[in-house]
Order: structure tokens, then sequence, then C-alpha cells
């Protein structure tokens, strides 16, 4: 059975409170890029950072999965270990979903990192500058989101699963930042039918088979049940 790769984007999260990123009122209108999402910011003003990470923290610990998440988690468990969710999302809601296997390729709110000695651990819901790291204790701790100007996580993995995939879905996704951008067209390579589930066409429509286009909530848990009467 080929495997069904799914990356998700912030527009699945929308509907469960989160806020994107490009839309008309998205976070990187409200926040710039380069003083709240990159190696340079946090480093001219973590005070800035942790509070701009704590804010969201808090905002995804009260959220709730969607029925696009519910949705996906059900194909999981209908299609036992072929279907990894690669997601580019930092909240939880694929895995409060009762999704499993999930790659968090931008990391993750609830994860934090040691600059100083790569540790990583569950992070408290509020974190600040001189927070010592529970192992090396040097006051150097950070979220475990990636930055821009910084590689994503389980690329290597990523690359495995797009190489055996059957069927490539990108929900929620602008397709305006690489390497997920790109994943679409290593899984078209694959032999792969690749499908775009978003709100509106993304900058990789054109790269895509089929497009399915709506709330998140609408289309993805229709196309779960075309996914899945085709199997039957
Ligand atoms: N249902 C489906 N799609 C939606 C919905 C919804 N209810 N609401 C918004 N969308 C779509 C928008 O049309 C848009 O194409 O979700 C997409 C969100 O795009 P972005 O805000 O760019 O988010 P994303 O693609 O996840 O950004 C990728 O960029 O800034 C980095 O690290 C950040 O992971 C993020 C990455």
């Amino acid at each position: 059975m080929d495997k069904i790769v799914i990356l998700t984007g912030a527009g699945i999260s929308a509907e469960s409170g989160l806020g994107t990123f490009r839309d008309k009122d998205g976070l990187w209108t409200r926040y710039p890029i380069e003083d709240v999402a990159t190696p340079e910011g946090f480093a001219r003003n973590p005070a800035l950072v942790h509070d701009f990470y704590n804010q969201r923290r808090a905002h995804a610990a009260q959220a709730t999965p969607n029925a696009a998440h519910d949705a996906l988690a059900r194909l999981q468990a209908e299609y036992a270990g072929t279907v990894v969710i690669v997601t580019q999302n930092v909240d939880h809601l694929h895995e409060a979903a009762g999704a499993r296997d999930v790659i968090h390729m931008h990391g993750q709110l609830a994860r934090a990192l040691c600059d100083a000695c790569d540790h990583r651990w569950d992070a408290a819901a509020v974190m600040a500058p001189d927070d010592p790291c529970p192992a090396c204790h040097a006051p150097a701790t950070r979220p475990d989101v990636v930055w821009f100007g910084e590689f994503p996580y389980h690329m290597e993995d990523i690359a495995d699963h797009l190489a055996g995939a059957g069927l490539f879905a990108a929900i929620g996704t602008s397709g305006n930042v690489y390497p997920a951008a790109g994943f679409v067209q290593e899984a078209a390579q694959a032999g792969a039918h690749t499908v775009e589930l978003n709100l509106e066409p993304s900058a990789t429509v054109s790269d895509f088979a089929e497009t399915r286009f709506g709330a998140a909530t609408q289309i993805v848990p229709d196309w779960v049940e075309t996914v899945l009467s085709r199997r039957a």
C-alpha cells in the first residue's frame, strides 16, 4: 500500500481559533518576522521573543482540534501505519485529535531548547530569557521552534516518506515557505497523486493534480471520505 503523506499548515488550525501568518490579519501583519522569528531577533531581544511565544503557547493550550484534525486522525486509524502527517504548525491539535504519526518540521510550542547544550524538554507555560537549562543550567533557553534561516527538522525522514508516497495532500498552507512548498513536486516525481485542500489557491496551486477549495472543516472530512471509499 503506497504511503499517504499529508502536509498541513496554519489554515487547518484557523477554525480552532489559532491565527494564520499571511492572511489579512495574520501574525506576520502584526509582528515583524525579523523581530520574533529569527535567531538575530532573539539575540537582540529575548524577552520580546519569549513574550510572543508565551502568548501563542497560552492561546494554543486553550484551542481544541476541529473536524479537519479529527478527519485526518480517522484516516490514520483506518490506514494504520501508512498515513504520515507532516505539519508546519507548532500547535498540538493533530495529537489532540488522536493522530499518532505527526512530524513537526518547524518544532513545537510545547517544547523548549537549550542553545548551549541542545537539550530539549517540555516547555513551561511561560518562559523567560534567564530560565536555566535543566541539563547544563546555562541561562540559554528558547522555544523549540524553527526560525527563519534555521534548518527544518526531520528532513531526511520527510524525504523518505515523499519518495514512497502514492498520495500527497497539502492542507491549509499558502505554499510560500520552502522546503515545505516544494514537497508537492517531490511527491509528484515519486508518482503520487497530489491534491491541494485550501481556502484559496496557494502559491504552488499549479503543481497539484487536484484542488479542493473551501474551509478545512468542510473540505477535509469530505476528502477523507473520498479516500476511504476508494479503498473500500
Ligand atoms: N480552511 C482552509 N484553509 C485556510 C483556512 C481555513 N479555515 N483559513 C486560512 N486558510 C489558508 C489560507 O488561505 C492560506 O493559504 O491557510 C493558508 C495559511 O497560510 P500561511 O498563513 O502562510 O501559513 P502557512 O502556509 O502554514 O505558513 C508556513 O511560514 O511563517 C512560517 O513557520 C511559519 O509554518 C509557517 C510557515
